[in-house]
């Protein structure tokens, strides 16, 4: 398989590293569930005995578990190569006893629009809120070279007017108007001032101008992001971001000035976050998008129908649906 290098994947490595199976671990416990589940299922249920499966942008795996688990249910015998331009190892971040794990072959920071499999090699490829991440032109091109004649392709992607890239619009926003604001920056001022005082003289601080400020334009900052809180659906990101710093001024005196590596990791994993909204963000696929990314399947020798959207319970837009197939040689 082909390396990937010179792509900051850092956002997507730390997500996977901790451990969460799918890239909505806040909606479903576990694996995908519902109707998008039930589609990938179908999906696989209809491979013959020993289908090679792609499994593009996989993260910790979650669609190919799927196959790997409808391969164990009717006793098929998958060749599963699950890939993902950012650093993963599933073996190691989740439950060992995740049914199915083992069975899938797992292929850290190979990027779909250069996977390294051989030409005609694959006779299904899937791609779970995947394929729209990919440099499209490229990615198309590259599945048609590794796709075997007859090969059937589906992905779920994210639409454009789904809640989902509401909630991310929000939380991008209001990142936005925390860095803005200074929050992180002037925490970690007070902090180095504190980390100066010995603990039985803090009464030495409220007499430093400095650090009076710097007290000052904390609380002013914390004051905004209150307000903001107030006057969203979505405080989350606000909320953790205060949390966070929170956490650090009540473990000040333990942790000394190590307290500032802690502020910054909590920072650094906050920043992470806001990339991956913005990766959602550009990766959405509008009703244009839609057309343009079928029309480039036609192009490249697929047959694939116009897009369908994928709905959640409730009626809620989960995303769109691409089904392509390369023809059978005549
Ligand atoms: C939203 S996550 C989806 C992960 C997984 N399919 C799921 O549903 O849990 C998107 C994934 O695409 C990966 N990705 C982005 N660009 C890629 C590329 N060019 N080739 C392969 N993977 C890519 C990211 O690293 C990330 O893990």
């Amino acid at each position: 398989m082909s390396k990937q290098a010179g792509k900051d994947t850092s956002h997507w490595d730390d997500y996977w590293r901790h451990g969460a199976l799918t890239s909505c671990a806040d909606a479903f416990e576990g694996n995908y569930q519902g109707e998008i589940r039930r589609v990938w299922e179908e999906f696989f249920r209809s491979a013959e005995y020993d289908t090679t499966i792609l499994d593009i942008g996989t993260g910790n795996g979650a669609i190919a578990l799927i196959a790997s688990q409808v391969a164990a249910e009717l006793k098929r015998d998958f060749s599963i190569h699950a890939i993902d331009q950012a650093e993963i190892d599933p073996l190691a971040m989740l439950k060992p006893d995740t049914a199915g794990l083992a069975t899938i072959h797992f292929h850290s920071k190979t990027a779909a629009e250069n996977c390294g499999l051989p030409d005609h090699s694959v006779d299904m490829v899937s791609g779970q809120y995947a394929l729209e991440y990919t440099p499209l032109e490229e990615t198309v091109t590259e599945l048609a070279r590794v796709c075997a004649p007859g090969a059937r392709l589906l992905f779920v992607m994210h639409h454009a007017d789904s809640i989902v890239l509401e909630t991310a619009a929000e939380e991008l926003r209001l990142g936005g108007l925390l860095e803005n604001s200074g929050f992180f920056d002037h925490a970690a001022d007070l902090l180095q001032q504190m980390d100066k005082v010995p603990a039985n003289k803090a009464h030495r601080l409220a007499a430093d101008p400095k650090a009076e400020e710097s007290r000052n334009l904390l609380n002013q900052a914390a004051d905004e992001l209150k307000s903001l809180a107030s006057q969203t659906a979505n405080p989350q990101i606000l909320q953790t971001a205060m949390n966070s710093v929170s956490d650090c001024f009540q473990r000040q005196k333990v942790l000394g000035s190590q307290v500032l590596q802690l502020l910054a990791q909590y920072r650094q994993q906050l920043e992470a976050n806001l990339a991956r909204l913005n990766d959602l963000q550009k990766a959405s696929v509008s009703d244009d998008n839609a057309r343009e990314i079928v029309a480039l399947f036609h192009a490249r020798g697929f047959a694939a129908k116009p897009m369908e959207d994928i709905f959640h319970e409730h009626n809620l837009l989960a995303g769109r649906l691409l089904s392509a197939e390369l023809p059978t040689r005549p």
